[in-house]
């Protein structure tokens, strides 16, 4: 885990500041077709990637007709996504709304087809898995969802929400151990194992979040898809539920892939940091380098609307106001998707797809800056010094 400073153990948070919600945060992206997948280059002390995403393409047929329905075109919800999740860290996913985060999360969860592509778990490719071999991977990758309220079954009790997994999984826990199974769990995330009998709307909105936990570790899992797993939640219940997430992380040594709008919470949770925008990455990197030495302009840009709690730190920075609305996924710019955007656009960047790597001119460098970004012009350039 990345260090939480602001944070506390308790999971309250200590400056309310660092919290907020960055509204209309937009994402960023480009990357190639044919890509030449310029797989992410994995520090030794990272050791083996538990998960690969290579290529990966979704892409949603759209139609016409209604008897007969043909297909006009294709909405390209992903379209050419790669990254490594390493064992035990958290790899955050920020991106605009529609930019295709909750179908990344569906495909590593196998509850999609992808288009192209693969997705490998140790190594095994899981987009061409199916029967006994696909319920087994699936045992190991979990999902906590968005909407506490909505997610869970209003009609099951919490001990029946929490224990559901086990009926595909009895090997983990047989039925006459469930009971006491379910209440350990309920122990873990922070909740009264009394509880076991009550329903979902006996709980608030974090204890729900909680709930959600708990059934995502049912199964002992290594690796957690957390698709905005507290965008709906109270500022103050968001830290307590963050704080759950990192103890929890620490003590099963889980991955997890942590999606949000809000570059703030990411920040907090993350080890390292993906910008999406219209189906691509747009940059990768640590906390460090995509917060402190971003080099891709839609980066820079979503930076430079973040909240700073330090007047001064507000004042002296430099603040970039995107113009123009986000294409359409079903008919995305030529070459680089951010181009209708971005500032620094020139002929170039209409003509060719910047490729997901470490620019040329950083190849070598030692500096923080030297991190994967999809701009044929990436650039270091001082947006704000994020705390
Ligand atoms: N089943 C589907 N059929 C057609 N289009 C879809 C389908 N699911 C998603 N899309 C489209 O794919 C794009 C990406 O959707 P996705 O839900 O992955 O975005 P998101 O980044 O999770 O957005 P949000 O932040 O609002 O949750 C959107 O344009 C969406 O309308
Ligand atoms: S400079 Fe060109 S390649 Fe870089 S983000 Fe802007 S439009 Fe894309
Ligand atoms: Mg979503």
């Amino acid at each position: 885990m990345a260090d939480s400073p602001k944070l506390s153990k308790s999971g309250e948070p200590q400056d309310a500041a660092v919290m907020p919600n960055v509204s209309g945060v937009t994402v960023v992206d480009a990357h190639s077709e044919a890509e030449a997948v310029a797989a992410v280059e994995a520090p030794a002390e990272r050791g083996e990637p538990i998960l690969q995403v290579r290529g990966l393409k979704k892409h949603f047929p759209l139609t016409q007709g209604i008897l007969f329905k043909k297909q006009i075109g294709a909405v390209k919800a992903v379209d050419g996504v790669d990254f490594d999740l390493y064992q035990g860290e958290t790899l955050g996913i920020v991106g605009e709304s529609g930019c295709g985060k909750s179908t990344v999360a569906k495909l590593l969860m196998t509850l999609e087809r992808a288009t192209a592509g693969e997705v490998f778990y140790k190594g095994q490719d899981i987009t061409r898995l199916s029967g006994r071999a696909l319920k087994a991977v699936r045992r190991n990758i979990q999902m906590v969802f968005q909407d506490p309220y909505t997610s869970l079954n209003p009609r099951m009790t919490v001990g029946d929400i929490i224990g559901e997994p086990y009926d595909i999984h009895p090997e983990v826990a047989p039925k006459g151990d469930r009971r006491r199974k379910v209440q350990e769990l309920l122990d873990v995330v922070g909740l009264n194992p009394e509880y076991i009998n009550r329903y979902p709307h006996q709980f608030s909105g974090g204890q729900r979040q909680r709930i959600g936990i708990a059934r995502g570790l049912a199964l002992n899992p290594e690796i957690i898809i957390c698709d905005e797993p507290v965008s709906a939640l109270d500022v103050s219940v968001q830290a307590q539920v963050i704080n759950l997430m990192a103890k929890l992380q620490d003590e099963f040594n889980l991955s997890y892939l942590f999606i949000a709008h809000d570059l703030s919470i990411v920040r907090h949770i993350s080890d390292r940091v993906g910008v999406m925008y219209l189906g691509k990455i747009a940059e990768i990197g640590t906390d460090t380098e995509i917060y402190d030495h971003p080099t891709h302009p839609y980066t820079q840009a979503l930076l430079s609307a973040v909240p700073v709690p330090d007047p001064e730190a507000r004042e002296n920075r430099e603040r970039i106001i995107l113009t123009g609305d986000v294409p359409s996924p079903a008919n995305p710019p030529s070459g680089c998707r951010f181009r209708t955007r971005c500032w620094k656009a020139e002929e170039r960047c209409a003509e060719e797809v910047p490729l997901l790597a470490i620019p040329e001119r950083f190849q070598g460098s030692d500096s923080p800056a030297a991190h994967e970004s999809a701009c044929h012009f990436a650039e270091e350039m001082d947006v704000v010094h994020a705390t």
